[in-house]
């Protein structure tokens, strides 16, 4: 097939979007597909043309453009399928704050929150017990993310916030270990359980993309309806947002055994450490394999 493989972009996440895109244009060639690569932040106005040409899109762009379902709604109009989510549910899970709404009313645990725009600016005041965390509300990778602790440090994290997005989702902080939990083809991948090296407060960007900045243990050493109760959140939410193919959910879980559900990323990292090739190889799929059921899952 000839297969677009669309990376880059102008978000923060460039370099991880890029660092993936290498690893996929690699299997992509030994499956024996024709590659060739577009990068919206350099010719985004081509793309309709470029993707009418394409047989399949394979898109590795992280948050705006391409989580976001800018370039899926471009494909749509190319008639160019690609992997995972639309362009409607990407946009939707791509929004934090619109996502915890959903897990809310789907019955699915997420911490508390509060929601702050530009215009409401940096001296609003915190509504939630300190600790909390304050990160932009569409983003990825831990950018412009802060760890909390007292009210003074309140407005000076809003305002790296603000300096990156126009709204900020400040949540409860809850003490616990982080899983993280894929989903393919409406099934669950195992658990992974991470543990960021050295004195980082949270998995911070450094800590997720050093070769040694985490240990990440799979399958994750919980009990097993510890396991089954966050298979089965991720499987709900999933639907619940209306995402297809795949998506990859970051969990917390709570000192009580409580998962709380952070956040979905419909586009997971695919970077040499990054978590959702490792699940799947846990699960007997090698990158290449995961790389053609993804390209399957597209064309359904
Ligand atoms: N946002 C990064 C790429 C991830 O979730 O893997
Ligand atoms: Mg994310």
């Amino acid at each position: 097939m000839n297969v677009l493989l669309i990376a880059g972009g102008w978000s923060d996440e460039r370099e991880v979007s890029l660092s993936g895109a290498r690893m996929i244009h690699a299997a992509l060639e030994r499956l024996g597909h024709q590659v060739s690569f577009f990068d919206p932040a350099l010719d985004f106005a081509n793309l309709l043309r470029v993707a009418r040409e394409a047989d399949f899109a394979f898109i590795n762009l992280h948050g705006t453009p391409g989580e976001d379902g800018l370039i899926q709604a471009v494909l749509d109009k190319a008639c160019c399928p690609y992997q995972g989510a639309g362009a409607a549910a990407s946009y939707l899970a791509l929004n934090k704050a619109a996502s915890k709404e959903v897990f809310e009313s789907a019955g699915i645990p997420t911490p508390d929150w509060q929601f702050v725009t530009r215009v409401q600016g940096p001296d609003t005041p915190p509504t939630l017990p300190l600790p909390v965390f304050v990160k932009p509300n569409k983003g990825g990778s831990s950018l412009g993310m802060s760890l909390v602790r007292t009210s003074g440090e309140f407005p000076a994290a809003l305002n790296t916030v603000f300096s990156l997005c126009q709204s900020a989702l400040v949540e409860r902080f809850i003490p616990g270990v982080e899983l993280t939990c894929a989903v393919l083809d409406h099934r669950p991948l195992p658990l992974i359980m991470i543990t960021p090296k050295g004195d980082a407060a949270f998995f911070d960007y450094h800590n997720k993309y050093a070769e040694d900045g985490a240990e990440e243990i799979c399958p994750a050493p919980v009990p097993d309806e510890v396991t089954r109760n966050v298979q089965s959140l991720m499987v709900k939410a999933h639907k619940a947002l209306g995402l297809t193919g795949y998506s990859r959910g970051d969990f917390i879980l709570s000192a009580d055994g409580t998962p709380y559900l952070l956040e979905i990323n419909t586009l997971p990292g695919m970077t040499p450490t990054s978590l959702l090739p490792r699940a799947a190889a846990q699960a007997g799929l090698a990158f290449e394999d995961l790389i053609t059921e993804l390209i399957r899952l597209g064309l359904e």
